[in-house]
């Protein structure tokens, strides 16, 4: 009788264990076609930035590499883009909000795969890679000098002017410091700006296209910094060949119930979605402002900055053939949708980018799980979280944390691109 109950026992404890092992391996013909969309089998071989007819040029890939590391294009000689976006960092920075000549008011995203992005920065002021790369370059905080300062230093620089000049043709000649003030640029700066307002016309209109030069080399080199396949991707395709020792192979038990969360009882799809698990949406989730006395507004004011930009979709320096500018035009402005609203992040080599949020609110990924697992009471703006709380038991929570650390791996690029260039 003993035996018996024992017998019992055991068989309830394998079947158990074995109902376990492949219920959590064990995905409906919908959870895989959702599994799909999430692999980074789905990304397009190429981004489509038909804006920057140079994204493809070896000569503007090479000269955006030399651009990104070299920290003459600054107005104190220190800071380049990869002071802030450092290679081994996943090209982000490891700080809360980033240093440049000043300290900046946001966290620095990482640049790999941003190349697929529809809108650049978490309030989405522009609307292409090339665009964006000038934003720093003018910002007070960030390069901190002027557009015709960096033309100056293209010139003065005989390998980076003959780099140029191959590529677009002959730079503006400002060795005339008459017409060419070395510091004027349409900046807060009011010396600069006013020696940039004080230029002729054309000679403005030269500056300002070897300025959109300089952020077509620099996006035509982000352009090659993608996301390797990481384990998840992996663990997708056995799921799809229905492969089990691979999928065992590739997941604990815990990760794949993350992975069941994710896409499920934690919502997180709902935003984090496609093979960058990003909507290129913004988004309200009650991220406790950085300060309430200066509050930032997000998309609200990222909107209408995107709308007023001389670089914009509708801009004379859109390289398109046929432009199309559907984003522009039915751009929301709704202040119930974009008070407070940031664009959802990338979350591939998220456990490789800490801190998290706009301006680096949390610290870690446990921290970010809670967040979503009991949101603060918005104070500002509307929620763009679901009414009803997703309420993760502990084991819950740990089991979408594992499942966000399979989404690691290394930069798919070519090797020299991740290190700077010699000289
Ligand atoms: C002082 C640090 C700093 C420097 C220098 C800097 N960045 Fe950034 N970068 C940031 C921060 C912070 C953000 C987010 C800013 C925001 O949303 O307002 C950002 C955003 C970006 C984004 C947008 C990514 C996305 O997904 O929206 C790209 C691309 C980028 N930077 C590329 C560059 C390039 C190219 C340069 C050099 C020309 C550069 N950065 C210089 C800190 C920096
Ligand atoms: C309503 C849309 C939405 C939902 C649902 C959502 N997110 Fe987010 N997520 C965002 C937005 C928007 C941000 C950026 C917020 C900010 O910067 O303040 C973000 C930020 C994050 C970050 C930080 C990324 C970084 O680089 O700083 C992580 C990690 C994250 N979400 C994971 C999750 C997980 C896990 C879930 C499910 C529990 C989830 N998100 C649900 C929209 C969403």
């Amino acid at each position: 009788m003993k035996f018996r109950i024992f017998f019992i026992y055991i068989n309830i404890f394998i079947s158990f264990n074995l109902y376990a092992d492949n219920n959590v391996h064990q995905w409906s013909e919908q959870e895989i076609s959702i599994l799909q969309t999430l692999s980074i089998d789905s990304l397009a071989e190429r981004p489509d930035e038909q804006s920057n007819a140079f994204t493809q040029n070896h000569d503007a890939i090479a000269l955006g590499h030399q651009l990104f590391f070299d920290s003459r294009f600054s107005i104190n000689q220190k800071v380049s883009c990869a002071s802030c976006h450092v290679p081994d960092k996943y090209f982000t920075d490891g700080l809360k909000r980033s240093k440049g000549v000043a300290e900046v008011l946001r966290n620095a995203p990482t640049i790999v795969g941003a190349s697929y992005n529809t809108w650049f920065f978490h309030d989405g002021r522009a609307d292409s890679l090339w665009s964006q790369a000038l934003g720093p370059l003018e910002d007070r905080s960030e390069h901190g000098a002027s557009r015709s300062y960096y033309v100056y230093q293209l010139h003065s620089d005989a390998e980076l002017k003959n780099a140029y000049e191959k590529i677009f043709g002959d730079l503006p000649n400002v060795t005339d410091q008459k017409r060419f003030p070395k510091h004027a640029g349409p900046v807060k700066d009011r010396k600069m700006k006013k020696a940039w307002q004080a230029m002729a016309k054309d000679d403005r209109a030269a500056i300002t296209l070897a300025f959109v030069n300089i952020g077509k080399s620099i996006a035509a080199y982000e352009s090659q910094l993608k996301p390797a396949a990481s384990k998840f991707d992996h663990y997708v395709r056995a799921v799809k060949q229905n492969d089990d020792k691979q999928k065992n192979k590739l997941f604990s038990q815990q990760e794949a119930q993350g992975l069941r969360l994710f896409i499920s009882k934690a919502n997180c799809i709902i935003c984090h979605s496609g093979p960058l698990f990003s909507d290129s949406e913004f988004h309200n989730t009650v991220t406790p402002p950085r300060s309430l006395k200066n509050y930032d507004w997000g998309r609200y004011k990222g909107a209408s900055s995107v709308l007023r930009s001389k670089f914009n979709c509708f801009s004379q320096y859109n390289d398109a053939k046929d432009k199309n500018c559907d984003e522009l035009t039915y751009i929301r402005r709704d202040k119930e949708h974009t008070i407070g609203a940031f664009k959802t992040p990338m979350l591939r080599n998220i456990s490789k980018t800490a801190p998290y949020m706009h301006a680096g609110q949390y610290a870690s990924l446990k921290e970010v799980i809670k967040h979503y697992n009991n949101p603060p009471t918005t104070k500002i703006g509307q929620s763009s979280l679901l009414a009803i709380p997703i309420t993760l038991n502990e084991a819950e929570s740990a089991q979408l944390e594992a499942f966000l650390h399979t989404l690691d791996s290394a930069v798919d690029a070519d090797k020299r691109w991740l290190v700077p260039p010699r000289h």
